[in-house]
């Protein structure tokens, strides 16, 4: 082994055997299916990662999002997220995203041209969405319809073809927005509202949201602009749950539908991006800043958890949530201030000081403040998710996108260790129960 090899390798010594393996290191990681090698016999499988929850596995490359999570740093193609949240827009950002730098002014109006006219839906769409329980789940909505999608673009499947990927693209963001506000006004009851395509997306989606009898709804600009801004913070995340769930279901090779609708089933969950809901649940049931020490006690005694605290990557601060403490202070400008934010930011502040959180390396993440925006805005909490949905959309799409042209993805299928029974014999039902 020359030196530069040996700088560049990994030489690991099974103890079982004494034996010695030189592991290639790139990208300052190693193949773990070179660990494959280590065996202790001819037949033996070899040795393998356990790593649930991919806490310490790369499953791609990826030129998409970049992320130091010790330093704070988010980047969407090398663009640093405070510089596009403070000058861009969501959709010059969803085209940088998917296409991988930013567009000219031809690029950029053909883009919004093309977003702008496809946000309307088959009208059965509209049918089967009422066809729901009154009390549905927006997000359970959300996820059947996009998933729906592809019973009525059966040409999504030819993931082959670049222009056939591309119509897919501009078609799933473009209706998102629809999709999304369709499921809040059907647990409302209220009529659903057509696409105004005079007005910018984020403005269309609270027109399509909010209507009702005028003849043209106009939200006000710095509501339009905060919001706009929350998608930007929400377009990407690279490896995150509902992304990798994209990546799982896209990698074996189902339309971008299907694919998405599963990215939409992972952001349901508490634990992604159901949290900034479960946020607002915690804070109003504190009510009070008195209440705040017992909370934080139930949170140490392993009781609780602080929701909206912590993150997978982020161990020093979400960069996101420091953008979004801002945006607050826009909407509540207009819409006047929420009674829960004095609580959280008394919760934050105790966390901050606190030694479990400390230790822990636990700040507050995108969702500790989010929900407290949207509140002002009069959505209700199941919705908030639907919120994140849109905006990590072209997220999921430009992931996807990169999937299905890299040549070293292959369909996702983990390994497991087996800990169950083996070689049972099995005693059909009328013996075992005579
Ligand atoms: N409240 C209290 N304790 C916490 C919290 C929290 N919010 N988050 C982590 N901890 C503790 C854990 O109990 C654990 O303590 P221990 O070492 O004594 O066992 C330690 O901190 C490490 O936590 P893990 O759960 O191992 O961290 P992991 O990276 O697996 O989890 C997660 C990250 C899921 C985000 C977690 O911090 C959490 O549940 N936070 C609350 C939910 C939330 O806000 N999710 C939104 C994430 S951002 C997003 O998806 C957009």
């Amino acid at each position: 082994m020359t030196d530069v090899a040996a700088k560049d390798s990994l030489t690991v010594r099974d103890n079982r055997t004494g034996e010695e393996y030189d592991i290639a290191i790139t990208d300052n990681t190693i193949a773990a299916k070179d660990l494959g090698q280590i065996r202790l016999t001819d037949d033996d499988p070899g040795l393998a990662t356990y790593d649930p929850g991919f806490v310490n596995t790369a499953s791609c490359r990826s030129a998409v999002t970049f992320i130091d999570g010790d330093k704070g740093i988010l980047e969407y193609r090398g663009y640093p997220i405070e510089q596009l949240a403070e000058k861009s827009n969501f959709l010059e950002v969803a085209y940088l995203l998917i296409h991988g730098s930013l567009p000219t002014k031809e690029q950029y109006d053909t883009w919004v041209h093309e977003i702008t006219y496809h946000t309307f839906v088959h009208e059965n769409v509209k049918g089967f969405m009422h066809g729901f329980r009154y009390d549905a789940h927006p997000m359970g909505m959300l996820m059947a319809s996009v998933g729906a999608l592809s019973t009525f673009y059966p040409d999504a499947r030819n993931i082959s073809d670049a222009d056939n990927r591309h119509m897919q693209i501009v078609r799933m963001i473009a209706k998102m927005p629809t999709l999304g506000a369709w499921s809040f006004r059907h647990a409302q009851g209220k009529p659903f509202v057509y696409p105004d395509n005079d007005l910018g997306y984020t403005a269309n989606f609270l027109s399509m949201l909010f209507k009702m009898s005028e003849q043209k709804f106009e939200a006000d600009e710095r509501l339009v602009k905060a919001l706009d801004v929350l998608f930007i913070l929400h377009a990407d995340h690279e490896q995150n749950c509902s992304t990798n769930a994209v990546r799982s279901v896209g990698s074996s090779q189902v339309d971008p539908y299907s694919a998405v609708a599963a990215g939409v089933g992972a952001l349901y969950g508490p634990l992604h991006g159901g949290a900034n809901e479960a946020v607002l649940r915690m804070l109003k049931r504190i009510g009070s800043k008195d209440n705040i020490p017992a909370f934080i006690e139930g949170v140490k005694d392993g009781n609780e958890r602080l929701m909206g605290f912590g993150h997978r990557v982020y161990k020093n601060f979400d960069p996101r949530a420091t953008i979004i403490k801002k945006a607050c202070d826009d909407v509540f400008e207009v819409t006047g201030v929420n009674p829960l934010l004095e609580i959280a930011k008394e919760l934050e502040k105790i966390a901050l000081e606190d030694e479990y959180f400390v230790k822990r390396k636990l700040y507050p993440n995108v969702d500790f403040y989010s929900g407290l925006i949207y509140e002002a805005f009069q959505f209700p909490p199941e919705m908030f998710t639907v919120l994140f949905a849109i905006g990590r959309t072209p997220g999921w799409l430009a992931q996807w996108s990169e999937l299905v042209q890299d040549k070293d993805q292959k369909i996702a299928r983990p390994k497991q260790i087996y800990t169950g029974d083996r070689e049972l014999t099995f005693t059909a039902a009328s013996e075992r129960w005579a």
